[in-house]
């Protein structure tokens, strides 16, 4: 058995073919060289199978046990990666292209045969819909099953809870930015059960449709899901949330709702199903067009800080922290730590819409985190927004912390500038 801590430490690169007529490349990732053919391939996910290696490498370790269903597979690189550091027993890597079933074989043996009696891997080429119903009514179920799709095809939430192991994994993926950015309010009601309209934090939107989507099909087997972690990249841009799926009812309704946000006084709120009668703002606004409200989403955690602790000790263990692309990985597991502070509320506030507000430039967001946190305020930077803050301070004192700042910068800056000229 392959041990967690002897993983390759070397980074991501992209050679040159080695003839100039090979229409084949040699890529390199994580130190596993293989080629992509003309197969789907981008380097710009690598972080998000990072992300899922080390998320299957610590189910191995806890359950003793990996079977991995790859169901839109592209090159094989995701089930090469599952089976060579997350030590998979199995790996099923499908894709419904044909074409590429040579250049996945040559990935896969890279980890050894696919065949005889202790085959580790075996390919398909199917709809990932059969696949995965298939497997369902073979009884196979899956310890970990990714679904690299996309747009907003929700179709394959159903047949994935069917086939996973109550206690195993869903990696889902959605691609749709539009649908999460409210320009399709009637496609991501068809899509995840969410009519969704233009919010200020719509990438973190598209996330919450992902996991609200899951939770409503998770509920009609009986089952519920736990979100692990939440990704948002913006190649693409690409939505991806890590599931955990349990049995029975979520143990906590609230966490599926409907979000309020009022463009007057800038807050957002959840609103519970038994409070839709009553939808209003605080401010009292009575602006026709000021209060948009989406839903139903999740409102929960998008991750869960224990597991991201796990990850991020495993990353260190194998040498993925720390300079170069490691610090990116780094930085990127401990903003979603810091977003995973129970206290914040979901959606995030842009600092350009607080100085904007507050008729004032930009404050540098480090000294805000810093007074929010001293004022005893729950904040934390955004993996999803650079320029932005998750915090459950309402928006009205977000302005008069930039205004304050304003204020004291100005002021300081006027004593430095008579200093300057004595
Ligand atoms: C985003 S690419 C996969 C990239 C790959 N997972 C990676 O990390 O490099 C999606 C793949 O899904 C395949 N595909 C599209 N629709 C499919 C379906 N309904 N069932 C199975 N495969 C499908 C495409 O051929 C394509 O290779
Ligand atoms: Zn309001």
């Amino acid at each position: 058995m392959l041990s967690l801590s002897l993983k390759p430490v070397t980074p991501f690169t992209h050679q040159t073919p080695k003839s100039p007529t090979s229409t084949k490349c040699c890529i390199s990732e994580r130190g596993h060289c293989f080629d992509i053919g003309d197969t789907f391939f981008r380097h710009e996910s690598a972080t998000g199978r990072d992300l899922g290696v080390l998320a299957a490498a610590i189910y191995k370790k806890s359950h003793n046990a990996l079977r991995v269903l790859d169901a839109m597979c592209g090159c094989g690189i995701r089930s090469l990666r599952y089976l060579a550091e997350a030590d998979a027993d199995f790996v099923m890597a499908n894709d419904a292209n044909e074409e590429y079933g040579s250049v996945i074989t040559g990935n896969l043996e890279r980890a050894g045969k696919g065949y005889g009696e202790n085959k580790r891997w075996v390919i398909t080429h199917s709809d990932a819909n059969r696949v995965l119903t298939e497997c369902y009514l073979r009884r196979d179920y899956f310890d970990f099953i990714d679904i690299d799709s996309f747009g907003s095809d929700s179709s394959f939430l159903r047949s994935a809870l069917g086939a996973v192991k109550l206690d195993g994994f869903l990696y889902l993926t959605s691609t749709d930015g539009f649908s999460s950015g409210g320009h399709r309010p009637l496609h991501s009601l068809a899509a995840y059960g969410a009519y969704v309209r233009p919010m200020p934090y719509s990438n973190e939107i598209g996330l919450r449709m992902l996991i609200g989507g899951a939770v409503r099909e998770a509920s009609v087997l009986g089952y519920h899901v736990v979100p692990l972690f939440s990704y948002y990249s913006y190649h693409g841009p690409v939505f991806r949330v890590m599931l955990r799926v349990r049995r029975g009812k979520h143990p906590d309704n609230r966490h599926y709702s409907f979000i309020s946000y009022c463009s007057r006084c800038g807050n957002s709120y959840a609103i519970s199903w038994d409070k839709l009668s009553a939808i209003g703002c605080s401010c009292n606004a009575n602006v026709p067009g000021s209060l948009i409200v989406s839903g139903p989403l999740w409102t929960g955690p998008l991750h869960s800080a224990p597991f991201l602790t796990e990850m991020l000790n495993l990353a260190e263990q194998w040498g993925w922290t720390g300079n170069g692309t490691g610090k990116q990985l780094e930085k990127l597991l401990n903003q979603m730590m810091d977003e995973s502070d129970p206290k914040l509320p979901f959606g995030y506030i842009k600092l350009d819409e607080v100085a904007s507000r507050a008729k004032v430039n930009s404050p540098s967001l480090g000294t805000v985190l810093s007074i929010l946190h001293k004022e005893g305020y729950a904040a934390s930077r955004s993996h999803i927004a650079s320029n932005a803050i998750k915090t459950n301070c309402l928006m009205a004192d977000c302005v008069r912390i930039v205004r304050e700042l304003q204020q004291c910068t100005a002021s300081e800056n006027e004593k430095y500038q008579q200093v300057v000229e004595a």
